[in-house]
């Protein structure tokens, strides 16, 4: 299960593309990030100094592009329930042109796979300019983005090829889960004091594992409803919509599927008009205060023939599920319920024979504003 760094981690070895096996691998980068990030007493080992730069702050900058970005909305979830610190979520090619009013004390986290997006870069020479506090969360050390910030957390998922984000998406949610842990027991916040982040990771790990042991029935929901449709929709409410962004991302730029993610609640407002006979829905219900408005929104997009494909957590599931996930903490369901949207992306894309690894028109790393 050892993810190493050297470029031997690289090769595909059995796999026909990397996709599937950087997918397969989320598992283990789960429990590198349980060895790296925690001493033999299970405590977690984060730099005093950021710590002290983070709490002296009053509000968090998560600035990011693409899949990135979207690791980032579940940080935002992450740092205010178990913080209790201020978050604030922002694309950096619009946040750099268009900067929002600043708290008094911001703290800045760049979320980036690479190191090296230019969109988010140009944010971090101006906020360096401006003599803020930064922290960089990256796969790859010494980057740019990682040498320019003040601080850097690595991602320790090995070298990530295909250019369609899998384990750099979850690496980061997993590191922003244990900063924000860290960050919340130092400031005496109930709800982290209560989170045995060592264990729950465990459990992620283990339920991720389940899930990539299930792909052979994701590729066979795959061929019987994404493989030659149109569009699509993810569909969710509250940290579930954050997935369901991600999914749909996923969808999109490895199967050309036009899909988007949409809060379920807003379907009604307007996007339920695009939905025809045999239309994929597909809805993820992982968060139980929610559970019941999105099963109502499931039942208003079948009444008007929409295919759905459920993806729940068993403690919320009910027979008809399609795709049912091991139960893991509230605030780390976006690390599993990802696992069969990202599954579903690959068996689609490999379905309609297309380049899963590299997608028409996308780069890995974009280095131009
Ligand atoms: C490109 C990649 C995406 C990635 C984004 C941000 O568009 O194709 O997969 O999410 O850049 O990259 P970063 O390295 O900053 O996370």
């Amino acid at each position: 299960f050892y993810v190493d760094q050297d470029a031997s981690a690289s090769e595909k070895g059995a796999y026909e593309h990397y996709m599937l096996k950087e997918i397969d691998e989320q598992p283990a980068v789960m429990r590198k990030l349980a060895t790296e990030y925690f001493d033999e007493n299970g405590n977690i080992k984060i730099e005093a100094d950021l710590l002290k730069a983070i709490e002296a702050s009053d509000r968090i900058y998560i600035v990011a592009a693409g899949t990135s970005y979207h690791a980032g909305l579940v940080g935002h979830e992450l740092f205010e329930k178990l913080a209790k610190i201020p978050t604030e979520v922002h694309v950096s090619s619009e946040f750099g042109y268009n900067m929002p009013l600043l708290s008094e004390k911001p703290f800045f986290i760049y979320l980036t796979q690479s190191g090296e997006t230019a969109d988010s870069r140009q944010v971090l020479v101006q906020t360096n300019e401006m003599g803020y506090p930064s922290l960089t969360i990256t796969n790859v050390p010494n980057s740019t983005l990682s040498r320019e910030a003040s601080y850097t957390l690595l991602l320790h998922a090995g070298p990530e090829i295909a250019v369609a984000s899998t384990k750099a998406y979850t690496a980061q949610i997993a590191v922003e889960a244990i900063l924000a842990k860290k960050l919340g027991e130092e400031r005496g916040i109930e709800a982290a004091k209560d989170f045995d982040i060592h264990l729950e990771l465990a459990k992620v790990a283990n339920a991720m594992q389940t899930m990539v042991d299930e792909k052979h029935e994701i590729e066979e929901l795959a061929e019987k409803n994404l493989k030659t449709t149109r569009n699509a929709f993810y569909i969710g409410r509250s940290i579930d919509y954050d997935t369901a962004i991600e999914a749909a991302l996923k969808l999109k730029e490895v199967s050309y599927v036009q899909t988007e993610g949409f809060a379920s609640g807003e379907l009604k407002h307007g996007t339920i008009a695009l939905i025809e006979e045999g239309t994929p829905v597909i809805a993820i219900i992982t968060d139980e205060k929610t559970a019941a408005h999105t099963r109502s929104n499931v039942q208003e997009v079948i009444a008007r023939g929409a295919n759905v494909i459920t993806i729940v957590s068993r403690s919320l599931s009910n027979a008809g599920d399609q795709i049912v996930l091991p139960d893991v903490h509230p605030l780390l369901t976006p690390l599993v319920s990802i696992v069969p949207a990202q599954l579903l992306a690959y068996y689609t894309s490999k379905q309609r024979g297309y380049d899963v690894d590299k997608p028409r028109n996308l780069a890995k790393s974009v280095t131009v504003e």
